[in-house]
């Protein structure tokens, strides 16, 4: 069974993560199967929404910390920068269905969506500080434009998990559904816009989204400076201390 398992019906690409012992945690491996089956996704006239889903418990742990150690985007064609420019840029209606922990890029990859629906256990959280690093996926600029300033900087500084009906507050989050509907009620809805004039849907999202040039811009930046603070001590600390399951000591750093 494949980490990453995509299925299309009635005009809906369903991307889910599937790698439940591991929490969902993201690998170099799914990264590229994801950035391929979103270029397909927005080359095939037989999709016509895209709909990311995890598990009632978990939607996803954010990238896996073993492989990111292991084997660090190098270039602008690394799975997980194709995968990003990817959704940034994808023209077609992207809808998420979230449930549990959202880690990282489990939160940052929602800002790329049009929709996204939420069960009442879902816990977001953007810990880049406390693993050493930085924001990616443009999220110290759509988090920002979201939340407010200091709403996003509580989340990104803090790094803490904030909650479902939190989200919603901050417009992360459409709807808030028990955890054993979400995919359900997010698939629904997604059948519902593939029912729609496509050509709309795409210059309605056009229109609204504006130019994606900033959004590519920061992304680069972020994965820059991200790519660097991989090698640093900070985050070989936290990530010693994450497959230690110990408290990282930031003390000296
Ligand atoms: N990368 C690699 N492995 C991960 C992982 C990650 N991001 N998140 C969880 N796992 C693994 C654990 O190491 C553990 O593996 P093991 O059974 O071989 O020991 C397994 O998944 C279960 O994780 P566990 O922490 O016991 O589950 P939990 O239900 O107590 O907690 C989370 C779930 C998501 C809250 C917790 O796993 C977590 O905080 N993960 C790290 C998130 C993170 O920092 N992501 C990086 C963002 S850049």
């Amino acid at each position: 069974m494949s980490d990453i398992l995509t299925h299309t019906d009635a005009g809906v690409m369903t991307i889910t993560f599937n790698r439940l012992d591991k929490k969902n945690s993201i690998t170099v491996a799914m990264y590229a199967a994801m950035a391929d089956a979103v270029a397909r996704a927005g080359s095939d006239p037989s999709v016509r929404v895209v709909l990311f889903q995890g598990h009632e418990s978990i939607f996803s742990a954010g990238n896996d910390i073993g492989d990111f150690l292991n084997q660090p985007p190098s270039t602008q064609d690394s799975p997980v920068f194709r995968f990003l420019r990817g959704i940034a840029t994808f023209e077609k209606p992207l809808l998420a269905a979230v449930a549990g922990p959202a880690v990282g890029i489990g939160t940052t990859l929602l800002f790329h969506c049009d929709l996204v629906y939420a069960g009442d256990n879902a816990a977001f959280s953007m810990p880049f500080v406390n693993l050493g690093l930085c924001p990616e996926a443009a999220s110290s600029l759509l988090a920002p434009r979201m939340f407010g300033y200091h709403r996003a900087a509580e989340a990104l500084l803090m790094g803490e998990p904030f909650f479902a009906e939190a989200a919603q507050e901050v417009g992360l989050v459409n709807r808030v559904v028990p955890p054993t509907e979400v995919n359900g009620y997010a698939q629904a809805q997604a059948r519902k816009l593939a029912a729609k004039p496509l050509t709309s849907l795409i210059a309605t999202k056009r229109l609204m989204k504006g130019d994606t040039q900033a959004v590519l811009q920061k992304m680069d930046e972020e994965g820059q400076s991200f790519g660097r603070m991989l090698r640093e001590p900070a985050a070989k600390e936290a990530f010693g201390a994450f497959m230690e399951k110990r408290k990282p000591d930031f003390s000296k750093l």
